[in-house]
């Protein structure tokens, strides 16, 4: 079979192409350990917020959960414009896994160096784990445009030695 060299150039530069993007697809996924949220649980946006039926309807204090020692989850809600709670507390070293759901409209949730990077859409939980190994200060915001307020909506969660 005839091909022109100059669309067989093409071929190669095309074949090239599609090996250096799926190789830099899977040194992202095993050597950044990306996580991949998916659906968890559906819930009513509606009532999700109310006390007594509903864990992000909790007091603030007690939507972050020591299971065990070093073990954590955090139910947090994300509503225009804010995360509640917005500030957590848990020692070096611990494993805490986010229960993230809106009331409202669209959110996103990242936290600054770690690999958690998730959408928040109402009538859905988003989960991930992670694990805390250095004391500081990480950041989480907002990364989905949600409002004129969007720019107000972070949050610190503070790991002590
Ligand atoms: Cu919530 Cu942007």
């Amino acid at each position: 079979m005839h091909i022109d060299p100059q669309e067989r150039n093409y071929i190669v530069i095309t074949i090239a192409l599609v090996v250096i993007f799926a190789t830099a697809i899977l040194v992202s996924a095993f050597a950044y350990d990306i996580q991949v949220p998916v659906p968890y649980a559906e819930v009513n946006p509606n009532e999700v917020a109310t006390p007594g039926i509903s864990p992000w309807g909790d007091p603030l204090d007690e939507r972050v959960r020591e299971l065990a020692p070093n073990k954590y989850e955090a139910y947090i809600l994300a509503q225009t414009w804010a995360f509640l709670p917005n500030r957590i507390t848990i020692p070096k070293g611990s494993t805490i896994t986010f229960y993230v759901t809106s009331k409202d409209v669209q959110h996103g949730f990242i936290i600054a160096d770690t690999n958690i990077n998730m959408m928040v859409i109402p009538g859905q939980v988003s989960t991930l784990t992670a694990t805390f190994d250095k004391a500081g200060e990480y950041h989480f915001v907002c990364n989905e445009y949600c409002g004129v307020g969007h720019q107000t909506m972070f949050g610190t969660i503070i790991v002590e030695e």
